[in-house]
Formats: structure tokens, sequence, C-alpha cells
């Protein structure tokens, strides 16, 4: 049958579709996310997230050499805090032998050309597990930027390159930004989680630092799931405000939100592919209901399409495993 157009023709071969591909997902877009814990020769899985464990910081050395040599250059780095050293200030984040920056430094010392993210939110330091400070139930802002700010200094003396508030205080980046310059830390850049949406795939993740909240929710900070423009709104202020680059978390159910962003601002996007998106993937895997390899490219592909640059996801390692062949 004569016809013009028979889009099939560029699907013919694989070299025909390589050829033709839009979007690609590389090991260098990934961000590794990875759990600290103190001790030796620790490795605690964690268990709503098969194949990720709780590592300790020799351990996570050995696990960033093995990134490195698949082509992931970024790691964000998470420290599971003992309940002793938790209180409602989240003073332990500051501390300059704290396990977060033992963890930061002992990086950089073995691999100075990998770059080292760190969150800054207070919720895995604080007994009541809020990003935020706390009084009489209400999470307080403009009294939690200066935390978050010691947080970060903490964070930069120790050798981070980028510092990622995850906490959705309103002003933190300029906060952070002017804090950061005023002790000299210019270089030190700022991966502002810009639409962090208050979703309930962060379950796996509470549950791997013992961080969930003891009271309540984080609706009062963390984006309603219903709203696109407000993350227009939010990126517009960070970008402002000085972020070097933004994020949107969850990532598969708001790929629209990462497409509205993509064409509106200029700077960098992340999208963090998170613990629950990695869990259902990995549980289906599991049952046999379906392949989990092709189904989590498959969706990390779809966040690149959308327009991410980066991409955090806990599948970077085996994924970049299976890109290498
Ligand atoms: C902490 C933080 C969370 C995640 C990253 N940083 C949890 C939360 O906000 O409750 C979630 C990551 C994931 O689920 O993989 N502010």
């Amino acid at each position: 049958m004569p016809m013009a157009q028979r889009p099939r023709r560029n699907r013919r071969t694989e070299s025909l579709r390589s050829l033709v591909r839009e979007s690609r997902v590389h090991p260098n877009h990934f961000i590794l996310p990875l759990f600290v814990t103190e001790g030796k020769n620790q490795k605690t899985p964690i268990r709503s997230m098969p194949g990720v464990n709780r590592l300790s910081r020799d351990l996570i050395i050995k696990e960033a050499k093995r990134a490195i040599s698949l082509g992931i250059g970024s790691v964000a780095l998470f420290p599971v805090i003992a309940e002793s050293l938790k209180d409602t200030l989240a003073s332990a984040s500051t501390h300059a032998d704290g396990l977060l920056q033992r963890t930061i430094a002992d990086l950089k010392n073995a691999y100075p050309e990998l770059t080292v993210i760190t969150d800054v939110a207070m919720d895995p330091y604080s007994t009541d597990g809020h990003d935020g400070l706390v009084q009489d139930g209400k999470i307080l802002n403009d009294e939690t930027l200066p935390i978050l700010a010691a947080m970060a200094l903490a964070q930069a003396r120790a050798g981070a390159d980028i510092v990622a508030p995850s906490d959705m205080m309103d002003g933190r980046v300029g906060y952070l930004r002017r804090a950061l310059d005023a002790q000299g830390f210019t270089q030190v850049g700022i991966l502002a989680y810009t639409a962090k949406y208050a979703s309930s795939f962060y379950g796996p993740f509470r549950e791997a630092l013992d961080s969930a909240p003891k009271h309540g929710d984080k609706k009062t900070y963390q984006m309603d799931p219903s709203n696109r423009r407000e993350a227009l709104t939010e990126a517009e202020l960070d970008v402002s405000e000085g972020a070097d680059m933004i994020m949107v978390k969850p990532a598969l159910a708001y790929l629209d939100v990462i497409s509205a962003l993509r064409s509106h601002v200029h700077v960098p996007i992340a999208a963090y592919h998170v613990s629950g998106e990695y869990a259902m993937i990995k549980a289906a895997g599991q049952m046999g209901w379906l392949d989990a390899d092709a189904a989590m490219l498959e969706s990390l592909v779809s966040i690149r399409r959308a327009g991410a640059d980066a991409i955090l996801t806990y599948a970077a390692m085996e994924m970049a495993e299976k890109i290498h062949g």
C-alpha cells in the first residue's frame, strides 16, 4: 500500500533506532544517594529498598570507587543518626566531627574529583523528625534558617561541593547563599529541592534513616501534589535567590512538573527518583510481575525525556552496569 509516512521505517533495526533516539540515560547523569552509618565494615540492608544498604564510612569509600569506575561522578549523602544524638535543634548536624562531616572529608580525600552533595534539612537529626524547628506543633520558618545555615557551613567546611536544602522553608536558598559567601565558600553550589512534594513515596527512605515525623505530616512546608504552577513560583524564587541547580521530587508522578520547569528556567534540573518509586519496581520484579531492570531503565529515560539533566536514583550502580553492558 503506498504511504508517504511510515514511522516504522525508522524503527526497523537497532542501529536505526539508536540513530533517531531523542533521549538517553548515561551514568554521567546519575547522582548516587548513599546512606552512611557509624562503625566499620557495617552493611545493613534496608528492608523496603532491596539492594540498598546503610554503609559505614570505609564501605562508602569502596562504593564511591565502584561508582566512579562506572562513570558516576556524583553522590548524595544521607547520615543515619543515633537516636541518642538527636535533639529538637538538630545540634549534631553542625559538629565538625559528626558522621556526615567525617564522611565528606574521607570521600574528598580519596576522590577529589567526586562531586559530593549533602542534604540540608533537620529531619535526620531531629527528635521531631521534621525538616524545620518545631514549636507547639508548628514548623517555624525564619527560626529554622540559621540552623540550616550552620548545617550547610559545617558541610562546606568538611569539603562538600554542593549543599542541597531539602527542607522547603521559604527564603532558605538566599539565606544559605549569603551564609556560604560570608564565610568564603563562594564556590560551594546550591542544589535546591525546589518542587518537593508532600509525597507518600518517601516511606522507604524514612525507614532507612528512621526519620519519620513523630507527629503530624509535612504538608505545611512540602508542596501539595495537586499543584503545578506553584512549582514555577518556587523555581523563580530559588533561581533569583541563587540556586545553581533546582530539583523536582519525586520524579515519575511529577514528569509534567519537570517539563514545565524545563521550559521556564535555564538552570540545570535534577529529578529525584525517590525511594518509593525504586521500591515499587523492585517489589514487582521480585514477584515476577515485570522485568525490573527494563522497567527501571524505562523510568529513568522518561525522566530525561521530561527534561531533567541529572537523576538521583538508588538504581544508579546497577543501571550504569547495564548501560555499559
Ligand atoms: C529529608 C529528605 C527526604 C528525602 C530526601 N531528603 C524525606 C522527607 O522529606 O521526608 C526522600 C528521599 C527518598 O524518598 O528517596 N528532608
